[in-house]
């Protein structure tokens, strides 16, 4: 490693001082002013190894932007000069559910509450424990309620997502691929081929602080803008949207972690002594072999279902590999992603893991999530490995991703070929990662 470990731990520190809004850590400065769902779960599981209170008071803020119906959004919105037109974009108050007293967005993300929660707890001791989860239970509870409830019509104990950002692979080829099929509206087609793409970085932040080859296309970026206005004119129903659905996607990510945020809700439960009701029990029980639906032998890989043509959505990604996270697969299906991410093809890159197989057509090194290499990630697929015994393959992963972080610094992801860093400096749950890895 170029830095020994006392001044990359130190490194990390910093960044999320900086970044640190008092009560929750925004995960970048400029580009990402506001609270997110899974970067508040990624920073607290980092900051329980420095200051544990702190960690609870990270995810403790997260609970302000929960629904009245269990949601629980992917962002909640900060008062800072520059930022006011993602609330005037999403205008959350337009669903009956939204909270009254700050604004949100209408969407969700991945579901790692439980997972962060649940790290605090074994943390604390026993009666500290106990309170802690007794505390948190009732949101986890009612978010795992509302995302079986309105996001699981056919009791297939898969969630559908409606919108990419709640994939948090925002572009990944997947929802790119199910975009295209189900049709770029005709204006975000033509504002491309007339070459007005700058009329976008009017509704875009992103391309103001880094290079637009690292960012998301401008056709994908307006269809994404297209799908939340739908979204909005729906007050953010999911019955309504599922209903007559354009963009839906039973996601795998998504679904690999709610398999493994039910065994965290359940230890959780357990501990406070709390019993969680049947119908949740009966839902929870049809998620843990609910990943053999989106299993395709022949390629021997997962992949995401599109929940409006009911077809797999055969485009590899780095999704495949979080159904080692889920905990859920047989040790002989684990043994054949492992072999995945060994191959020099696939996902075998100097800087492992990239975001898309080496191999796809989609794979560009710097593009955002079409093949950089991302820490939350390669977090998650270190817990995998090690849940299904690669303890090699898991401290060899955890090794690199050091490297690579004390090579080019905390960023939001990296060039998988050279390690070269891309996106956002400064990335919080990079540093709260690494100090998670540091400290495990
Ligand atoms: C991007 C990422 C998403 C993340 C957010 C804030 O939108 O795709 O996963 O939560 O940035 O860091």
């Amino acid at each position: 490693m170029a830095k020994d470990e006392p001044d990359l731990l130190k490194e990390a520190e910093k960044v999320l001082k900086n970044n640190d809004r008092g009560k929750w850590i925004m995960p970048a400065g400029e580009l990402y002013p506001h609270q997110w769902l899974w970067d508040s779960c990624f920073i607290a599981v980092g900051l329980r190894q420095l200051n544990i209170e702190r960690a609870q008071t990270e995810l403790r803020s997260l609970l302000r932007g929960q629904w009245a119906n269990g949601m629980m959004p992917d962002m909640i919105f900060a008062d800072v000069k520059g930022a006011s037109l993602d609330r005037i974009l999403w205008d959350s108050a337009t669903s009956p559910y939204a909270p009254h007293n700050i604004d949100t967005s209408g969407v969700t993300q991945p579901p790692m509450l439980a997972e962060a929660v649940l790290q605090i707890g074994k943390k604390l001791s026993l009666p500290e424990r106990r309170t802690w989860y007794k505390e948190m239970l009732p949101a986890i509870i009612e978010f795992h309620q509302w995302l079986y409830r309105e996001r699981d019509p056919s009791k297939e104990g898969l969630v559908t997502l409606i919108h990419p950002y709640e994939s948090g692979l925002d572009n990944s080829p997947p929802w790119v691929a199910e975009l295209k099929a189900r049709g770029i509206p005709l204006w975000v087609g033509a504002i491309d081929k007339l070459g007005l793409g700058f009329i976008v970085n009017l509704i875009r932040r992103d391309v103001r602080h880094s290079p637009a080859n690292q960012r998301m296309s401008n056709v994908e970026a307006l269809a994404f803008f297209a799908a939340l206005r739908r979204l909005r004119r729906k007050s953010y129903d999911s019955k309504k949207i599922l209903n007559r659905p354009f963009l839906a996607v039973q996601d795998l990510v998504f679904n690999c972690i709610l398999i493994r945020a039910n065994v965290c809700l359940e230890e959780i439960a357990k501990v406070a002594g709390h019993k969680l009701s049947e119908d949740l029990v009966t839902n929870m029980r049809r998620s843990q072999t609910a990943l053999d639906k989106l299993w395709d032998e022949p390629t021997g890989q997962y992949y995401c279902r599109s929940f409006v043509s009911g077809e797999l959505i055969k485009e590899p990604s780095i999704a495949t590999l979080l159904a080692l996270y889920a905990g859920s697969i047989s040790q002989e299906q684990a043994k054949r992603l492992v072999e995945l991410i060994k191959k020099s093809r696939q996902f075998g890159a100097s800087w492992p893991i990239p975001s898309v197989p080496l191999n796809s057509p989609y794979f560009e090194p710097f593009k955002y999530w079409q093949g950089p290499t991302w820490i939350n990630t390669n977090w998650l697929i270190i817990e995998g490995l090690n849940r299904y015994g690669f303890d090699a393959e898991a401290s060899q992963l955890r090794e690199r991703t050091l490297e690579l972080v004390a090579k080019s610094g905390f960023w939001e992801y990296y060039n998988p070929l050279n390690g070269q860093p891309a996106g956002a400096a400064n990335f919080s749950w990079t540093a709260a990662l690494t100090i998670d890895l540091l400290k495990t």
